[in-house]
């Protein structure tokens, strides 16, 4: 790939979810999440910080007046993320209780970060809630999720950009690519 600006190292690989098909699939997203929230509004919570170059895009292509929210977790580290065990860096400003709420999540792997995530919010007492997620690994899910919206599914090997990070970095990239380089276990704030 040359992008040498965003990728002075050389580690991202080939194409796996390229710009175009980006823009049409969430369009499309875009178009069912208008036509099944018609008269119920969402609350759009996005995971940072993987999903702030989705919720951007994401939210302009749904033609409803949503209302968006961050949240931010971080895992307790490698050996803890197996379990599924994530600490709320950032919580919600909004109060949930009766609301409509869609999460917006970068990518899926294991499944466990939002399968804890599904039971913090339900917690609050939203009317609902829903998953909409860009990217799911196949064969990864270690637990049973209800995925509502799902962009693409992809085969299960290290990605990064459209928000996607290796060590923070490569999360400018505009399109998915695979990482050829050594792989960072994340440690901390960050997803
Ligand atoms: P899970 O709990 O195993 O499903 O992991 C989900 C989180 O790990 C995502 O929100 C991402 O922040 C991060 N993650 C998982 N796979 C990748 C990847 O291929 N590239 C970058 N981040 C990833
Ligand atoms: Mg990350």
């Amino acid at each position: 790939m040359s992008a040498p600006g965003v990728d002075p190292d050389g580690v991202v690989g080939e194409v796996v979810v390229s710009e175009l098909e980006l823009r049409r699939r969430i369009d499309e997203l875009g178009t069912a999440i208008t036509d099944d929230y018609a008269g119920r509004p969402p609350l759009l919570v996005g995971v940072l910080k993987g999903a702030f170059t989705f919720m951007s895009d994401l939210s302009r292509a749904i033609h409803l007046p949503v209302e968006i929210d961050f949240m931010a977790v971080s895992s307790y580290g490698s050996a803890t993320r197996t379990s599924g065990v994530v600490r709320i860096v950032k919580d919600l400003d909004a109060d949930l209780a009766g609301r409509h709420v869609l999460v917006v999540e970068d990518i899926v792997d294991s499944g466990l970060t939002l399968s804890y995530l599904q039971r913090y919010l339900w917690a609050r007492g939203p009317a609902s809630l829903e998953v909409c997620a860009l990217l799911v690994k196949d064969g990864r899910q270690r637990t049973e999720l209800d995925l509502r919206y799902v962009g693409f599914r992809i085969p299960p090997a290290f990605v990064v950009g459209y928000g996607l990070d290796v060590g923070e970095r490569l999360r400018n990239l505009p399109a998915v690519h695979t990482y050829l380089g050594q792989q960072v276990p994340t440690v901390g704030g960050g997803r």
